[in-house]
């Protein structure tokens, strides 16, 4: 078995606040690995360490075998790891079609001198770029959206904007920060569908942090749940995840923390046992 990603002992502290603690995890190539756990629980730092926006206080992490711990985090888009962010972050004044040729200027090295006398060079590079992210927009079914821009656009299609921009440029690995938060049913459904085939066709390995647990547990063949910044399971099927009583016990503590009504975890509970 071949892994895309390994974290050996992954720990990461803020100030006193141990956000990752002796992670240890293997995602094959592949996989479509579904990471679930309350907030807070270390969930979007997790996805920071393994795309080096965040260096990790202890531990390694590696990607398809090569120790990627201490590389930039370009350095680490470049070798194929792409994500997008619990927060989209879409470059308002550029058209969709710009924003997703952006994918590909931050995986390829231009130089300088290219783009300021627009070479030949990079006159093709930028007529690759605009086929290549016109293909992508048509894959995620959003081409209609091409000329607009990004302040132009609903919260579900920034976020598949979003997705277009990480896939265009045909990662090995695709971190994905809540692709599913404050989308309807029906967005939802789209969107599962489109990260099973990303996964599928494309044959990108796939780690899914997601908050809506149905959605988790119909995608992934594989879920890892984070409780206080520890793995509580490593790697379970979804119906392991959802018959163990610690996963249980973890959503209903924060809703009970939350008080009635406030914590999503109550309803997540529920949602994982439906
Ligand atoms: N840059 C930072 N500086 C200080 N503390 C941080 C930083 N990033 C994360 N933390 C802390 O690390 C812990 C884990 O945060 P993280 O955002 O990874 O949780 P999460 O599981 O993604 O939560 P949510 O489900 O709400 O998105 C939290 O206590 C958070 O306050
Ligand atoms: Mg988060």
């Amino acid at each position: 078995m071949t892994a895309a990603l390994t974290l050996e002992g992954v720990s990461i502290q803020f100030g006193g606040i141990r956000a990752l603690e002796d992670v240890s995890c293997q995602v094959p190539a592949g996989q479509l690995r579904g990471i679930i756990g309350p907030n807070g629980s270390g969930k979007t730092t997790l996805l920071n360490v393994i795309s080096r926006i965040y260096p990790v206080t202890s531990g390694a992490i590696r990607l398809f075998g090569d120790d990627i711990t201490r590389w930039p985090n370009h350095a680490v888009a470049r070798h194929g790891v792409m994500r997008t962010y619990q927060r989209v972050a879409l470059v308002n004044q550029l058209t969709v079609l710009e924003n997703v040729m952006l994918g590909l200027h931050a995986t390829r090295r231009q130089s300088l001198l290219g783009i300021a006398f627009c070479t030949p060079g990079y006159r093709r590079f930028e007529r690759e770029s605009v086929d290549r992210a016109r293909g992508t927009l048509e894959f995620v079914g959003i081409e209609h959206l091409a000329d607009r821009r990004g302040d132009e656009l609903s919260g579900g299609q920034m976020r598949l904007v979003e997705i277009a921009r990480a896939v265009v440029s045909r990662p090995r690995v695709l971190l994905l920060d809540e692709p599913a938060a404050g989308l309807s049913l029906v967005r939802i459904d789209e969107i599962a569908d489109l990260i099973r085939r990303i996964n599928a066709e494309l044959g990108v390995t796939v780690v899914l942090v997601e908050h809506v647990l149905n959605l988790v547990m119909s995608l992934c063949e594989r879920i890892s749940v984070l409780v206080s910044g520890q793995l509580l399971v490593e790697s379970g099927s979804p119906s392991e995840v959802q018959e163990d009583p610690r996963v249980r016990e973890a959503y209903l503590g924060q809703a009970r923390a939350h008080g009635p009504g406030q914590g999503q975890g109550e309803g997540e509970a529920a949602d994982a046992r439906a």
